[in-house]
């Protein structure tokens, strides 16, 4: 699905999240600092609760996609999710986190990318992401894995929208496009 390859001991595989894995999200989110799973939830978090372990499972493959990323030993690395709702079929959310000892690898931009594409193919045509005014290194990632990302503020937060063209290397959304489709949303 994605590979990153660094060295041979670091090489990195993508797969999607089966909906029986409830270790595996106490995995990754054991190996978030405290900051980081603050930036992820927008709460201080120790650890996942039965409800939201709960919601995070709940995977489908089309509404609710999630892609792990594992190290050769299937240890897990890092998560991305999209889900949309029954409404906006062509709106998603994403959301993305990697593991503190695996921070500014490439794990995070592997992981968008390669949820962004599985949302292209199920139809989504625009992904937004609820991201923390001082969170620069989502707010980087994000602009730099999608070359059309908008920023609007939200009352706690800034919302990403990126755009997704034919393929996610293939980029012939203009400005005018991308208003265009803003006012779509807005009507
Ligand atoms: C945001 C996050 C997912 C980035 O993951 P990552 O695996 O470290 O990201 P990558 O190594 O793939 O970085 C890709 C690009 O993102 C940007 N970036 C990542 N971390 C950054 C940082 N600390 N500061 C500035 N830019 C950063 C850079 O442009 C980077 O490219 P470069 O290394 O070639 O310069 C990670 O920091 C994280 O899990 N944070 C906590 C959870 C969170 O905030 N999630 C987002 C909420 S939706």
């Amino acid at each position: 699905m994605g590979r990153l390859d660094t060295t041979a001991e670091e090489r990195i595989t993508v797969r999607e999240l089966r909906c029986d894995e409830g270790d595996v999200l106490d995995a990754l989110v054991a190996g978030l600092s405290p900051r980081s799973r603050y930036l992820r939830f927008h709460a201080p978090i120790p650890a996942l609760s039965a409800g939201l372990r709960r919601a995070l499972l709940d995977v489908d493959g089309r509404d609710r996609i999630a892609l792990v990323a594992e190290g050769v030993d299937g240890s897990p690395v890092g998560i991305a999710r999209v889900s949309r709702g029954p409404e906006l079929r062509e709106e998603a959310e994403i959301a993305v986190s990697t593991i503190d000892a695996w921070h500014r690898r490439g794990v995070g931009r592997l992981l968008v990318a390669a949820v962004a594409e599985r949302a292209h193919a199920v139809g989504v045509r625009r992904l937004t992401a609820m991201v923390l005014p001082e969170n620069r290194a989502a707010i980087a990632l994000f602009r730099s894995a999608f070359p059309v990302c908008l920023t609007r503020r939200s009352a706690d937060a800034v919302v990403l929208v990126a755009l997704l063209g034919a393929g996610i290397d293939d980029w012939t959304v203009t400005t005018e496009d991308v208003f265009a489709d803003l006012a779509d949303m807005a009507s």
